[in-house]
This record gives C-alpha cells, structure tokens and sequence, in this order.
C-alpha cells in the first residue's frame, strides 16, 4: 500500500525515467529544476526545452540509418519537420540547426519560409514539401517560390490542383500526389479526404503529367490517420501504398521518393514504451521486400514528423488554486487556467498527456478531478492514461501545489489559438524557453508574458 505520491508513482509506472527525475521532494523535467523555474515566472506558464528538439532529430535519424545499414537499404532516409506542428520561430531555428528540409501546409506557412530565407536560416537548396489542400493563394505563393529557384515540391491533394500550378509555375519542377489512404475499420467514413484515390492515380499520371514540359512526378505522399503503429491496419495500408508505388514507378522513370508522413508516436503516459529501432526495421524492411517483390527499386524515405519533433519538448504548467468538494467522492482541484485554451486536445479528442506534482512528492496522496477556470463544463481533466483516475499530493491550504502535463508541445498552442480570443477571456499563458548554454549549462528566458487585456480588447474592437 502506498502512502505517499511518490510511492503511489513507484508502484504504478517505470520512475525515475528518461527526462523525469525526483530530487528533494520536487520533480526535474530534462534536469530542470521546476521549482525554480515557477518561483522564478510563475504560473500558469508554457516550458520549452529546446535541446529536446535536436535530440529527437538525431534518435530518428540514428533509427532510420541504422535500419537501412542493417537490411541493406539502397535509398536514403530525408527528414522533414512538419510547420504546423509548432511554428515558433525558437522552434524553427532549433530544428534548422540539424539541416532538415520543410514541409509546409498552408499559404501562410510560405511567408515563414520567406522570412526563414531571408534570415539565412534556410537555402534554395532546402527542400520544401507543400501539403494541404491548395486554394489559389497557396498554389500562387508556392508557385513563385519554384519560379525564384527553390527546391519546392508539392504534393498534389487533388487533380485540380495541377492545372492550378500550370497556370503559374514557369519552371520545370518536381511534385509529389498524395495517395487516399483507407480509414479503420470502426472510423466514420472509409477513405481518407486528404489525397487522390489509389485507383485514380496512375490514370492522371499518364494523362496529364507524363509528358509534361513542366512537372516532374518524384514523390508519393502516404500519411496512415492513426500514425505508425505495429498494427496489422498500418501494415495493410503501407502495402496499399507501396502497391501504388510500384505500379507507377514501372511507368514513371521520375519516381523515386516515398513520403511516409508524419505519426511516429510520442508518449503520452509514463507507462508508454516505443521501440522505435524495431518499428524503423519494419518500415524499412516492409518497404523493401515489397519492391523487391514487384522488381522496382526501393524509393527514398521521407518522413514529415511533426509531434514526434517537438511535443517531449513541452510542458504546460499550473497552480491548483482550490479545492472544491462536490459530493463525498468529487473533488475539484481548480487549476489557474483552462484546459479547453491551454490544451486543447484533452477537451476535444480526449488525449491525454503525462501529469505529476511538481512538488510536495513525500505527501500523502488522492483521488480528484482538476477543473478548468472557464463556465464551461467539459472543460476538465480527470483520466490518466496509465491509471483510471488521477492520483496528487493531498490539498492542503498551508502549501502550494504545482502540477505539470508534460510532451505538451505539438499543436497545442495552434489549436488553442495562442495570443488570441479565448473561452471566457482567460488569457494565453506566459512562455519560457530553455536551451543549454555552450558549457551545458540550462539556461531560461521569458519568451512571450501572459496575454494582457489590451491585446484582447483590441482584437475584439474596443
Ligand atoms: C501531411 C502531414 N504530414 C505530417 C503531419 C505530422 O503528423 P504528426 O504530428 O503526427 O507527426 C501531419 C499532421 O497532421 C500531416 O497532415
């Protein structure tokens, strides 16, 4: 029987492990005193551990190269970071350190592209993968990027969008198509709206690209809606893919690249274990055998990870503020933010994120519920992944109690609509960055303040 949180932790995951350590009663993420850091800012607030970042970059790399060395792989592995998944300016400039190439998703990513250019940040050489659907702005924007020389590739989501481009790309370039992939059996429609059917595609290649002047077909374009998973539904469709791949590739002399998208998975509970090396192996050796099989070579890899990059990057932070006892067996810790605004996905596709105290480890522990400081009532938390139910040091009104939801830095801050209007004018928190100085020493810095009433009452036309 545990007594205290910190034995409660023991008993039911793996702890200490990779980036999570207890010291004196207190909790470190990547070696981050968090303590220091909220009697230093406060909170709620946003964490950014920048080095994360690179880390990831170079485990993918490491895995993918590995498996090619291993099953005697002839393409290469290309890593693309996926923009939308965080497109801070701290983030771009970590993921740049490690020479990666771009995929962008809409009109609005072409000027971050711009900027990046102008900065030095990037080349005409950095390949830039254009997803999304393509209205005429996009289609324009990305059209003049191949006309001034860059290395832009984009991937067709639908027929139309080719004569789009013909009517403004001027030189000759490479695009890719994406293929629709089949949904799951239990999802609510069957194929995928993102990308052209399987049966459609070597149809329109021959038809309107192959003896094109302008447009070169280089890359097939897959992304399985539930990510890369070791499951019998991933592997069906990754052969679907590799079917249409080499159907085409038979045709096509251009083709040579497979984009496997995004959806390397990330944990979102202590109790998650990925072994990323074996699902590389499998990839790499599913993709191989199946070209082998059909007597085309094997492509190049791409893959556009977006969480996977910068979600163990994140942590969002918060005080619990009160304690409300509904009934016998509800009680709410009040947390001094939203989720619904701060963390969108646990409101709206109820995923979960890894939660701990950050303090007050050795104190005994209970059930609650945490609330959200918005009127609205969905805007809670109360499942963990790992356990049923969620487990904190016991509240008390002599001491503070913090608490973190860490690998929370994919897609939050844009789906939230950070620096905005949110729910009940609760404001978008304030932002921290850490990084390593040249000796290795953490350093942080106060990225953004919590959003002031000002900005809200100007956006709202006071
Ligand atoms: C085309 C494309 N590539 C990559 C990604 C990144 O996916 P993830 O964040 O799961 O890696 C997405 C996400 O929606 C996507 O639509």
């Amino acid at each position: 029987m545990a007594n205290t949180y910190r034995e409660f932790i023991d008993q039911s995951v793996d702890f200490p492990q990779d980036g999570f350590e207890v010291r004196n009663d207190c909790l470190f993420f990547h070696g981050i005193e968090l303590m220091e850091l909220i009697e230093q800012y406060g909170t709620p607030l946003k964490l950014n551990y920048l080095p994360s970042i690179s880390n990831q970059i170079q485990k993918a790399r490491y895995h993918f190269g590995q498996a090619m060395v291993e099953i005697g792989y002839q393409g290469t592995y290309t890593y693309c970071y996926c923009t939308k998944s965080s497109h801070f300016a701290f983030v771009l400039d970590e993921v740049l350190k490690n020479n990666v190439e771009l995929e962008t998703s809409s009109a609005y990513d072409i000027h971050i592209i711009r900027r990046l250019f102008e900065q030095g940040k990037i080349t005409k050489n950095t390949m830039l993968v254009h997803n999304g659907y393509k209205r005429e702005l996009y289609a324009k924007l990305i059209a003049d990027l191949i006309n001034d020389g860059f290395n832009s590739v984009p991937v067709l989501d639908n027929q139309k969008e080719l004569k789009l481009l013909s009517s403004m790309v001027t030189k000759p370039c490479n695009i890719g198509i994406r293929i629709a992939t089949g949904e799951e059996p239990q999802s609510e429609y069957y194929t995928a709206r993102l990308g052209i059917r399987h049966r459609n595609i070597q149809s329109f290649y021959e038809k309107e690209i192959a003896d094109s002047d302008i447009f070169n077909l280089k890359m097939l374009h897959l992304f399985i809606d539930n990510g890369i998973e070791d499951s019998l539904y991933y592997w069906n469709e990754l052969s679907k893919c590799l079917q249409v791949y080499c159907d085409l590739k038979k045709v096509c002399p251009t083709l040579d690249s497979l984009n496997i998208g995004g959806g390397f998975p990330t944990k979102q509970s202590l109790a998650d274990e990925f072994d990323y090396q074996y699902l590389t192996q499998e990839i790499v050796r599913h993709i191989k055998e199946y070209c082998q099989k059909e007597g085309v070579p094997e492509p190049n890899i791409l893959t556009e990870f977006g969480s996977y990059t910068v979600a163990e990057s994140g942590a969002t932070i918060y005080s619990i503020i009160d304690q409300k006892k509904q009934n016998d067996v509800e009680w709410w810790n009040m947390i001094d933010s939203s989720f619904i605004t701060t963390l969108p996905d646990t409101w709206a596709i109820n995923k979960r994120f890894i939660l701990l105290a950050i303090n007050n480890w050795n104190d005994p522990y209970e059930r609650v519920n945490l609330g959200g400081l918005t009127c609205d009532n969905q805007d809670y938390y109360n499942v963990e992944a790992h356990v049923n139910n969620i487990y904190l040091p016991k509240y008390s009104t002599t001491r503070q109690q913090y608490i973190g939801f860490f690998n929370t830095g994919a897609y939050q801050n844009a789906l939230g609509g950070y620096g905005g209007i949110q729910h009940c004018l609760i404001p978008s928190p304030k932002q921290i960055l850490v990084r390593k100085d040249e000796n290795g020493v953490l350093k942080s810095e106060l990225f953004a303040e919590e959003q002031g009433h000002e900005v809200m009452l100007k956006i709202l036309g006071y």
